[in-house]
C-alpha cells in the first residue's frame, strides 16, 4: 500500500505542476496559471477538484500520442467566503486552454453539479476556443455548455471570467452568463479573429482593438466588470458572490441590521443641486443611502449615463438603478435601456429587492437613436420593470419626464413605494416646452410674448410640475425630507420585505429583444 501511496502521490504532483516551460509562457505572457487563479478566488485549503485524470480519447493530428491528464481545464468546487461555488478553469499550458470533447464533458458536469446543488458557477476563460483536432465533437461540446447555461439562467447565477482569449463559438459563454469579467491587455473575445476580418475586410486589427476589455467594456456592453489586473478582478468576483444567493430559491446572504432606518444624511441636500439642469454625480447619492458607502457598480465603463450597482441596504443586498445627470444629463438611450433591463431582471430573478432613483430629462432624442431601435430598447426596460416581482421603492430625487418617468419603475408600471425629493418634476414635459405646445396661437399674436410666455411658464409650473400634484394623486406615496432618503427607504424595504406576488402562468413572455 505504501507503494501505491507514494506513486499516487507522485503523480498527482506531477499532473498538478504541470509543464514547466508552458507555466513559464503562461506568466511570461502576464498571466497566472488556472490553479494559481483558483488559489486566488477561493477560500484558501477549500478546493476540491475532480476528474484530475481525466484525457483525450481522439485521434486528430497532434493528439493521438499526446494525452495530457486535465485534458486543459481543472473543474471542481471550493467556497468563497464559506459559500459554496463551483468552478471550472481553462487551463491554457494544455492545448492552449482549447476544448475538446473531454474538456467540455467536464465544464457539463460541473454544471450539472452547479445546479444541482443550487450554488454559483464560475468560469475562469482562457482558451484558444474549440480544439480543431476534434473537429464537430469540439462544437458539439461548445452548445452542451451553451444549453446548460441557459437552462440554468435564473436558477444560479453564473459569472464568467475572461482571463486571455476567448475566440470563436466560445464568447458566446461569457455573452450568456449574469455577469463577466475581463481584464485588460491580456482578455480578448472576439467571434472572428484578426486574420478573417482582414481577409473579409481589408481592415487589420489587432486582437485587442477587436474584442479587448477596452471594447467589450465601454462599447459593447459584453464585459459587466474590466480591471487592470488579474488579482483585483478575481478579489471582485469574490466581492460580488458575498452579495448574491446560491440559488433563485434562497435569499440574498444578509448581514444584520445597522440602523439605516433612522439614518439622517445631511450631505443628501447638499448633492443635489435645485436646478434642474445642473449635473451632479448620482454616484455620490447612492454612497449616502447604501451601508457602508459601498457599492459594486455593474457595466461601469458602458452607458455611464444610467448606474446599476449592488450594494446593501440596512445589511440587505440591493440592486440600485439610477439615472446618471453627469453623463448625457442622464437621459435614457438604447444602451442605457439594455444595460438597465438586463439588471433588473438578474435582480428579479433571484430575489434583489430594486431601488430606483430617478432624475432623467426624457428619453435621447435624434435620428441616430430612432434608427437604433431606442423604442425596442426603451421597451425593454419597461418590460423588465412591467414583470419584476420583487420589492420595488421608487425615489424621484429631481425631475422625470414623459416616457422616461414611466419606465423609471413609475407607480403604474408596478412600484410598490414611490418616494419623492420635494425637488421634483414629474411631468409630460418641462414648463417651457410645455407652455410652447399649448400656447402656441397665444403666443404668436401676443403684444409682448416674452412676457406672457413667462407667466404662462410660472402659472404651469405652479400647477403641474411639483410633488404635490403627484402625491394628492397618489402617484407618490410621500414627499421625503432628502436627508431620510435612506431611512424612508430601508423602512420601505422592510415593510415589502415578504412581499409575494405570482406571475400568471405562461410558458414565458415575449420580450421585445
Ligand atoms: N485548437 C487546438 N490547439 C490550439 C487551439 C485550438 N483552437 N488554439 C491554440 N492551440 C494550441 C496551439 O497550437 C499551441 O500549441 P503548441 O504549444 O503545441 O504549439 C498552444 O495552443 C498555444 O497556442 P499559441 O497559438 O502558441 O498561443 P498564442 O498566445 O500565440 O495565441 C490564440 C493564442 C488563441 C490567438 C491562437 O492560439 C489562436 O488563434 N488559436 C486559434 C483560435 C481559433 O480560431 N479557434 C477556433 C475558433 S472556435
Amino acid at each position: 500500500m505504501q507503494a501505491l501511496r507514494e506513486r499516487l502521490g507522485a503523480r498527482r504532483r506531477e499532473v498538478v505542476a504541470g509543464r514547466r516551460e508552458a507555466v513559464d509562457r503562461q506568466h511570461a505572457l502576464g498571466k497566472r496559471t488556472a490553479r494559481e487563479r483558483l488559489e486566488l478566488l477561493l477560500d484558501e485549503g477549500s478546493f476540491t477538484e475532480i476528474e484530475l485524470y481525466r484525457r483525450h480519447q481522439a485521434h486528430g493530428p497532434k493528439l493521438g500520442g499526446h494525452r495530457p491528464h486535465t485534458d486543459g481545464v481543472i473543474t471542481g468546487s471550493g467556497t468563497i467566503y464559506g459559500r459554496r461555488v463551483f468552478v471550472y478553469a481553462q487551463d491554457f499550458t494544455v492545448f492552449g486552454g482549447s476544448l475538446g470533447e473531454a474538456h467540455a464533458a467536464k465544464i457539463h458536469k460541473v454544471m450539472d453539479l452547479a445546479v444541482d446543488n443550487g450554488a454559483p458557477l464560475i468560469g475562469l476563460n482562457d482558451s484558444g476556443g474549440a480544439r480543431i483536432q476534434e473537429g464537430v465533437m469540439s462544437l458539439h461540446g461548445y452548445g452542451g455548455i451553451f444549453r446548460r447555461i441557459v437552462q440554468a439562467s435564473g436558477v444560479i447565477p453564473q459569472i464568467s471570467v475572461v482571463l486571455g482569449p476567448c475566440a470563436g463559438g466560445a464568447a458566446y459563454s461569457p455573452a450568456l452568463a449574469d455577469f463577466t469579467f475581463m481584464v485588460r491587455d491580456t482578455a480578448q473575445m472576439y467571434l472572428t479573429g484578426p486574420d478573417v476580418v482582414e481577409a473579409v475586410s481589408g481592415r487589420r486589427v489587432s486582437h485587442d482593438e477587436l474584442g479587448g476589455a477596452g471594447v467589450h467594456g465601454s462599447q459593447s456592453g459584453v464585459a459587466s466588470f474590466v480591471y487592470d489586473d488579474e488579482a483585483d478582478c478575481l478579489e471582485d468576483v469574490r466581492y460580488l458572490v458575498s452579495l448574491l444567493p446560491g440559488n433563485n430559491l434562497e435569499p440574498p446572504p444578509a448581514c444584520p441590521p445597522c440602523g439605516a432606518d433612522s439614518d439622517v444624511r445631511p450631505r443628501l441636500a447638499e448633492i443635489v443641486p435645485v436646478e434642474p439642469n445642473r449635473p451632479y454625480d448620482m454616484r455620490l447619492v447612492i454612497e449616502e443611502l447604501v451601508d457602508d458607502g459601498d457599492f459594486l457598480e455593474v457595466h461601469e465603463g458602458w452607458a455611464r449615463n444610467v448606474v446599476c450597482a449592488l450594494a446593501r441596504l440596512d445589511g440587505e443586498v440591493v440592486g440600485v438603478v439610477a439615472n446618471q445627470p453627469l453623463v448625457l444629463a442622464g437621459v435614457l438611450d438604447a444602451d442605457a435601456a439594455q444595460k438597465a433591463a438586463r439588471f433588473v431582471r438578474f435582480c428579479d430573478a433571484f430575489g434583489i429587492p430594486l431601488v430606483t432613483l430617478v432624475d432623467v430629462p426624457g428619453f435621447l432624442p435624434g435620428v441616430d437613436q430612432e434608427r437604433e431601435g431606442i423604442i425596442r430598447h426603451g421597451a425593454k426596460l419597461l418590460y423588465a420593470y412591467c414583470e419584476a416581482t420583487v420589492p420595488r421603492v421608487q425615489v424621484i430625487v429631481r425631475k422625470a419626464y414623459g416616457g422616461a418617468y414611466i419606465v423609471m419603475d413609475s407607480r403604474s408600471v408596478g412600484t410598490d413605494l414611490s418616494l419623492a425629493w420635494p425637488t421634483n418634476e414629474i411631468a409630460v414635459m418641462g414648463a417651457e416646452g410645455a407652455v410652447n405646445v399649448l400656447f402656441r396661437k397665444e403666443l404668436a399674436t401676443a403684444a409682448d410674448p416674452a412676457t406672457l410666455r413667462a407667466e404662462l411658464t410660472e402659472e404651469y409650473a405652479r400647477q403641474l410640475v411639483h410633488p404635490y400634484y403627484a402625491a394628492e394623486r397618489g402617484v407618490v406615496d410621500d414627499v421625503i425630507d432628502p436627508v431620510q432618503t435612506r431611512s424612508a427607504v430601508a423602512r420601505g424595504l422592510a415593510m415589502l420585505r415578504n412581499k409575494r406576488r405570482e406571475p400568471p402562468r405562461r410558458k414565458h413572455g415575449n420580450i421585445p429583444l
